[in-house]
């Protein structure tokens, strides 16, 4: 077995830690953009507030699971800033279109060369969008009644949040950032991952930009949809 620290400090192994780091918040932006759907059944909130509310009855295990998910996003941020200054390092010249991997061309495209400021631009988004709601949900949520049982208001929070489109603006820009950075996120991860047969490019390609494409419409759908329907 390769040694914890050599797989940590090989260009290999760091690009292992990065990709299955990405695959693991790809997941829970799938998760959380299902959830996040119940916010379009027209019943008032109540399955969004009932949605949230199951994840509230967790207790201490939500809070494990939120420090399991914060320890990978910044396992991601690391990794993705020391790449980054790696491969700053090992080039005298910057990107250029000719450069050839040994598994094959490299894919070089404005997807794959702005990794690191979409990834900034979405660490951005995320800091201001946990304080938000998850942390002012915490102070200045309002409670409602669901079946007898008082809940937090989650659904009020998000709605007035949407009515502002200066908000909306910010989170159609940051899905559309996250549909570009996984875009390309997707492809390298799997040639990291060596799932990369020739034969099979095309098609990991396609689904790269299925899960990009599908997962950014729907983070642009939610707002703007809120947005409209209070006007
Ligand atoms: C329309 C778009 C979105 C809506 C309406 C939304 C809604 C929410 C809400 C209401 C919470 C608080 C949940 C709770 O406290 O129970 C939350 C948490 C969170 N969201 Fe989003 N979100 C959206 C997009 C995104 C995107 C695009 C990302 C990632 C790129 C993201 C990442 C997170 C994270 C990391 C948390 C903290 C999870 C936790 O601590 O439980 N969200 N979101």
């Amino acid at each position: 077995m390769i040694p914890l620290k050599r797989a940590l400090t090989s260009t290999v192994g760091r690009k292992f830690v990065m990709s299955i780091s990405g695959i693991a918040l790809v997941l829970f932006v799938i998760v959380h953009l299902l959830g996040n759907l119940t916010l379009l059944i027209p019943d008032g909130g109540e399955a969004f507030n009932k949605y949230a509310h199951n994840f509230e009855s967790l207790g201490v295990a939500l809070y494990v699971i939120e420090l399991g998910l914060l320890s990978v996003i910044l396992l991601h941020v690391a990794f993705g800033i020391i790449i980054t200054l790696q491969n700053r390092r090992s080039r005298s010249k910057k990107y250029d279109e000719h450069i050839q991997t040994k598994g094959g061309p490299s894919n070089l495209s404005p997807f794959s060369k702005n990794m690191f400021w979409s990834g900034f631009f979405i660490g951005l988004f995320i800091i201001g969008h946990v304080i938000h709601f998850r942390i002012a949900k915490i102070f200045t949520a309002e409670k409602t009644m669901i079946n007898g049982e008082e809940v937090t208001d989650l659904y009020a929070m998000v709605l007035e949040a949407f009515a502002d489109p200066v908000i909306v603006a910010v989170y159609v820009t940051a899905s559309l950032i996250l549909g570009f950075h996984l875009r390309h996120g997707f492809w390298s991860a799997m040639q990291s991952l060596g799932a990369m047969k020739p034969q099979w490019t095309k098609g990991i390609y396609a689904i790269g930009f299925f899960v990009a494409f599908v997962l950014a419409i729907g983070f642009i759908a939610l707002p703007v949809f809120l947005f409209f329907i209070q006007l």
